[in-house]
């Protein structure tokens, strides 16, 4: 498989290393801002080398945000390339458009680190989806959020010094308001629930508060009385085909399975008629984890495996 990797930041850089390991995956090109002198692969600024390089076939969007993100991950499937990403706003705010050009391409779109960084949590919904009815998802989307709650409960640090901590190890976003206002828990909401409910929810749609107005005195307050605060992001599909979500903080008594997930891990839930309720947890952040989701889905595009998530 010939790839081009666009971005080199955490995850990007543990791809590479990752893919480098490999006989079977050739990372062709790097398109990045930071791209290091060094590097066994050509370095370029101009996606237009990747577009026109027949031996390119899958491109590898690592760069985050939307734009450029869009536009490359846009042509890259009109040029019939296959297309991984990590990519959770762009999945949220385009997922019908893209879904529907990768189908019109023949080309394979997949986004497995979208949501759960290193667990395969959409590939295993989307699996459950094809055979059953999910009326339920939820959990804790976001590790940023998720390390704060749990520096602030388990060692009464602030505020401030864990989400430094956060940023320092390569949870956090660059600008790191979406992990904490609830927006990327949301993103991964919107993007499961799609898959889930095979609907098209949109982010706006969902009311979203996030742990900023969680003070150290309530936390502690609540420790006092056996409770956890954490960040939930849940839908739910009703008989008649309508979706309810949103994103809150929400109390849990200590020995609930929710409150126990510590650090930047996630744990995420699924309900669904013949399955019953399955839960996933694991590293929900973080180079390696999520370069191991992207490059899980390189390995089965390569395999030939369901290119699409649900087929809208
Ligand atoms: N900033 C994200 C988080 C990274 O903390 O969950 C993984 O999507």
């Amino acid at each position: 498989m010939g790839v081009a990797l666009l971005g080199y930041g955490t995850v990007g850089k543990a791809f590479f290393e990752m893919a480098s390991e490999r006989k079977d995956i050739k990372v062709k090109w790097l398109l990045a801002l930071n791209a290091p002198d060094e590097i066994d692969c050509t370095v370029t600024d101009d996606f237009d080398d990747i577009i026109n390089d027949p031996e390119v076939d899958t491109v590898v969007e690592l760069i985050g945000g939307l734009h450029p993100a869009y536009e490359y991950v846009k042509k890259a499937l009109h040029a019939g390339k296959n297309v991984v990403t990590a990519n959770k706003w762009l999945m949220a705010i385009y997922y019908r458009e893209l879904v529907q050009t990768a189908w019109g391409n023949g080309t394979a779109l997949r986004c497995t680190a979208a949501a759960g960084g290193g667990i395969p949590w959409l590939h295993s919904l989307a699996r459950i989806s094809e055979t059953d009815k999910v009326s339920r998802v939820w959990g804790i989307m976001n590790g940023t959020s998720n390390y704060i709650l749990s520096a602030m409960t388990s060692q009464g640090v602030s505020y401030e010094d864990a989400l430094a901590e956060a940023q320092r190890l390569g949870y956090a976003e660059v600008d790191p308001t979406a992990d904490v206002e609830g927006y990327d828990a949301r993103r991964k909401l919107v993007i499961s629930a799609n898959i889930a409910f095979g609907c098209c929810l949109r982010e706006e749609e969902v009311p979203c508060q996030g742990i900023t107005q969680i003070t150290s005195s309530q936390v502690s307050e609540n420790k006092f009385k056996g409770k956890v605060f954490k960040l939930i992001a849940h839908a739910e599909q009703k008989a008649d085909g309508s979706v309810s979500a949103a994103v809150e903080p929400l109390l849990f008594d200590s020995n609930e399975q929710e409150a126990n997930v510590k650090g930047a891990d996630n744990m995420i839930a699924l309900e669904a008629e013949r399955v019953g309720i399955q839960a996933f947890f694991g590293a929900g952040a973080g180079g390696y984890p999520t370069a191991s989701n992207v490059l899980a889905d390189c390995i089965e595009i390569s395999q030939g495996c369901e290119p699409f998530y649900v087929k809208l």
